[in-house]
């Protein structure tokens, strides 16, 4: 398939002809900005570049492991401004929803930890988060679960939980650092993510959001896209190899107003703005 044009309307062609029926579709801190949930690398706006006063030696070392073992109060500084329960999913998040309930959608990998893929309504067995999320959280020592009402009292106080085993459970009192189950620096990414990741490979369709691709191995996602499988990248910056191919489409902007223009190409902007309200 040659997108003879590159443009939205020729990738609005290619999924109206029945040519796209396994979209994969790949997300980052980017199309959550609209919800008022600040992205990392922006160079005013990001998280990153507001960090400076919690002393830190360096911006990722929020969600660095090691210093999060000696110093976890900055992480718990920023998860009060992070923590899901008060944003209301996108329209990009919601125009993947509509992909799912069309059954277009084969998968989406998102590094977002927002949880506002779910808000959206976009089935669990189609997501992969590939960062973790905030949807739960255990002691880093003995792996014992927090409680996610506890959790939320710690996190709206900014303080750091600590591990509920003790001694009345017949076990040894443990009192190690209760962390979400998301994806710190020298963690591991979920198996789901290694389970899943094949289905870039058999995609016939690529869309790329709200993401720098900075971080791996999720930044390499887009490269294991076969040629001539279009990519399309809804993004304020051109990123990673998006735009090298014959068959990409960049569409620099807000991915908003990006995915707006998708769906009226589509003929779906009506289903979209109601879904969206809903
Ligand atoms: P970044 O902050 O690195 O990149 C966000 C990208 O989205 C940038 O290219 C922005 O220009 C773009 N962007 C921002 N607002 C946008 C908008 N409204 N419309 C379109 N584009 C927009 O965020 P990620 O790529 O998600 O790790 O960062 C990857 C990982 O780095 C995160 O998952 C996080 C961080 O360390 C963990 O949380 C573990």
């Amino acid at each position: 398939v040659t997108l003879a044009e590159r443009s939205l309307a020729a990738v609005a062609d290619h999924i109206k002809s029945g040519k796209a029926r396994r979209i994969v579709v790949m997300t980052g801190a980017g199309i959550s900005t609209a919800a008022g949930i600040p992205d990392f690398r922006s160079p005013e706006t990001g998280l990153y570049a507001n960090l400076a006063a919690l002393n830190l030696p360096e911006p990722e070392a929020v969600f660095d492991l090691d210093f999060f073992k000696k110093n976890p109060k900055p992480f718990y500084v920023l998860a009060k401004d992070l923590y899901p329960g008060t944003f209301h999913p996108t329209v990009s998040h919601v125009f993947i929803s509509l992909l799912a309930s069309k059954g277009l959608l084969a998968q989406l990998f998102t590094q977002n930890i927002d949880c506002l893929e779910r808000t959206a309504g976009i089935p669990g067995e189609l997501i992969v988060e590939a960062h973790g999320s905030f949807a739960s959280q255990r002691c880093i020592d003995c792996k014992t679960p927090f409680p996610d009402d506890k959790m939320r009292e710690h996190v709206a106080r900014a303080e750091v939980p600590r591990c509920i085993r003790s001694e009345a459970d017949g076990d040894d009192r443990c009192d190690g650092l209760v962390k979400p189950d998301i994806v710190f620096f020298h963690e591991a990414l979920p198996s789901l993510f290694y389970e899943r990741r094949g289905l870039t490979e058999t995609a016939d369709l690529a869309l790329v959001l709200g993401t720098s691709l900075s971080v791996h191995p999720f930044a390499g996602l887009p490269d294991m896209v076969p040629e001539p499988v279009p990519r399309v990248l809804f993004n304020m910056e051109r990123v990673g190899s998006l735009g090298t191919q014959a068959d990409d489409v960049l569409v620099l902007g807000d991915c908003d107003t990006g995915v707006r223009k998708l769906a009226d190409a589509l003929g779906w902007r009506d289903e979209l703005e109601a879904k969206w309200r809903e």
